[in-house]
């Protein structure tokens, strides 16, 4: 007979050995944020587009495929692990543009752009659990953590240089020159984050060179395509990658380009060197998503699909997104001629830029002025109004001379 356990006894499972764990610093800010009553209060915090009303708006082409969908639906059955194939189709397009790689090339509906790293990772992690992953410093906090959990060991090399605010490429290549093959380098397609810090196409060049000679695996992490110069531009330097190297992965997220944030939508693409390869890979991607989401969440997804179907709702869309750009590149100008040391700001690119400041002086203009961004510097310039400007940058001139 089974022992009956007293109340209050030992659980049979060890859950009270799991350690403490840090609240997500970025995420924490949002409740920091809206617990503040100052009424002057500037959120530059997580990542989210805002325009000159400080709102983060459902786009317009978002609202008119929704609306279509309520009427047009007529069933809410599964789609299968791969979630809505005619959506990655048609993404692929604004990704890749002609360029087809055909059977070398497999793609899948993931939760948000996190959901393709991860999906991503357990893939290499399954393939080569040996593979180190290299990751540029600074980089998105939740990067290490998306492949580390998937059982990879994450390496850093140099990449921004907070004196010059600039790339400093011959200490990032120097870094890799310890790289194995088969290790895989993570880079962002463009708008980087936290940095705003572009490659050069000749650093781009260089990369693939790197890559090929050293038979390291790229693997593109793209979530702003057409926040920083426009959507074939921010898609060049993944579509020469693509094209050079026989292998290689993109991680996609339509969180902010569709402003889909919470609907979370995204993809996954591998290409690889033959069909028979890109075939096994596909059905691993599958089986991988099957256990760790099973299928991906529908509503975000068949709006993209909507839109990219319906000539008007993507030339919506894109009119839509051109403006979020113009707003972005508009404000980095504003904010590059506050102070000298903020000059580069204006040829950066995307949402974010990291701001020479100690942690010290984060948290005074949090306390002080009830600023708000991440610890290491890190702003949102979609957070900043040309009203706020003057104010910010007052407020920052003391930390800065
Ligand atoms: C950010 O970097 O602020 C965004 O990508 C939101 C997030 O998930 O961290």
């Amino acid at each position: 007979m089974n022992k009956v356990r007293e109340p209050g006894a030992e659980a049979p499972l060890p859950l009270a050995s799991l350690a403490a764990q840090p609240a997500d610093a970025l995420l924490g800010l949002i409740a920091l944020y809206r617990a503040d009553k100052r009424p002057d209060k500037i959120d530059l915090g997580v990542g989210v587009f805002r325009n000159d009303h400080g709102q983060t708006p459902v786009m317009r082409a978002v609202k008119a495929a929704e609306a279509q969908l309520i009427e047009t639906q007529t069933s809410k059955s599964y789609l299968g692990a791969e979630g809505d194939a005619l959506y990655t189709d048609l993404l692929a397009r604004i990704v890749f543009g002609d360029q087809d790689a055909g059977a070398r090339m497999t793609g899948v509906q993931t939760p948000g752009g996190t959901g393709a790293l991860r999906l991503g990772a357990e893939l290499l992690a399954r393939a080569n659990p040996d593979a180190q992953l290299w990751l540029g410093a600074p980089t998105w906090p939740n990067h290490a953590p998306i492949f580390a959990e998937a059982g990879l060991k994450t390496r850093n090399h140099r990449f921004y240089d907070q004196g010059s605010a600039g790339i400093d490429f011959a200490a990032m290549l120097d870094d890799l020159d310890q790289a194995r093959a088969g290790d895989v380098l993570l880079l962002h397609g463009c708008c980087h984050n936290p940095t705003g810090a572009s490659l050069s196409p000749e650093q781009w060049a260089a990369i693939a060179d790197l890559c090929e000679t050293r038979g390291l695996i790229p693997f593109i992490d793209l979530a702003y395509q057409g926040l920083g110069d426009g959507l074939s531009d921010d898609a060049a330097a993944t579509r020469m990658i693509f094209s050079r190297l026989p292998t290689a992965i993109i991680a996609y997220s339509c969180d902010k380009n569709f402003g889909l944030y919470r609907e979370r939508v995204g993809a996954l693409w591998v290409q690889s060197a033959n069909s028979a390869i890109t075939e096994r890979i596909r059905m691993n991607m599958l089986s991988l998503a099957r256990s760790l989401w099973s299928m991906p969440p529908d509503h975000g997804a068949a709006v993209v699909r909507t839109i990219l179907e319906q000539s008007a709702l993507r030339a919506d869309w894109e009119a839509e997104l051109t403006a979020m750009r113009t707003r972005l590149n508009d404000l980095r100008q504003l904010v590059a001629k506050a102070h000298p040391r903020l000059s580069a700001i204006a040829h950066q690119r995307g949402m974010f830029a990291m701001l020479p400041l100690a942690p010290a002086a984060v948290a005074a203009l949090r306390d002080d002025h009830a600023i708000y961004m991440a610890g290491n510097g890190r702003i949102n310039i979609a957070g900043l109004r040309a009203e706020t400007v003057p104010l910010f940058a007052r407020a920052l001139r003391p930390h800065l001379d």
